[in-house]
């Protein structure tokens, strides 16, 4: 079976819903671990739910980014990961992961790349008074949320609460992915 790597730093509702498609067999995988850079992120808490197997570790505990990348990258080796989907990882992937899983990375982001890249995007497109909000999954490569686009899907929302549109964009970001994981898996 194809073994999954999801990374996160907040809710982990896009975690869920994958771990979720891996349990129910609508993805033919599993999580077999949940890497996270904040200890007591609530994507946790789903973790223990599903038995997911977890690295949690404090970037500020290591003297640079290559050092705990290569302890996530030896792990990964030790699993036999598959494919690694960023899920609300906020941060950027480094040299070290990329030299060992580049082309094996996809992340999830709640714009029209490329529009509104980075950490703000939902509240920089309301700020825009954007009319078609959308999602996209990309390949992760060395710049900042510009790798290559794997899918995207857009939805109308013509008002000014980033809430709402972060609430209309998540129910398409979990459909989305599970949606994308399975095309790449069966590729
Ligand atoms: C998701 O909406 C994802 O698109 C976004 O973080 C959220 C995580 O939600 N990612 C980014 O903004 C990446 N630049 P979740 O923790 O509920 O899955």
């Amino acid at each position: 079976m194809k073994k999954l790597a999801v990374f996160a730093s907040g809710s982990g509702t896009n975690y869920e819903a994958i771990a979720e498609a891996c349990a129910d067999g609508r993805i033919d995988a599993e999580v077999a671990i949940l890497v996270c850079d904040k200890a007591g992120a609530g994507v946790l808490g789903r973790a223990v739910r599903f038995g997911t197997p977890t690295l949690v570790f404090n970037p500020k505990d290591y003297a640079c980014k290559a050092d705990f990348e290569k302890e996530i990258a030896d792990r990964m080796d030790a699993i036999g990961i598959d494919l690694v989907c960023l899920a609300g990882y906020m941060r950027i992937i480094g040299e070290e992961l990329l030299s060992r899983y580049g082309g094996r990375i996809i992340n999830i982001h709640p714009s029209l790349l490329p529009a509104f890249k980075g950490a703000h995007a939902v509240e920089q497109a309301v700020e825009y008074g954007v009319k078609v909000y959308g999602i996209t999954i990309h390949w992760v490569d060395e710049s900042l949320d510009g790798g290559r686009i794997i899918a995207q899907r857009s939805f109308d929302y013509d008002g000014g609460d980033p809430a709402e549109v972060h609430r209309l964009g998540q129910v398409i970001e979990h459909q989305l992915y599970v949606e994308t994981i399975n095309r790449i898996l069966n590729k």
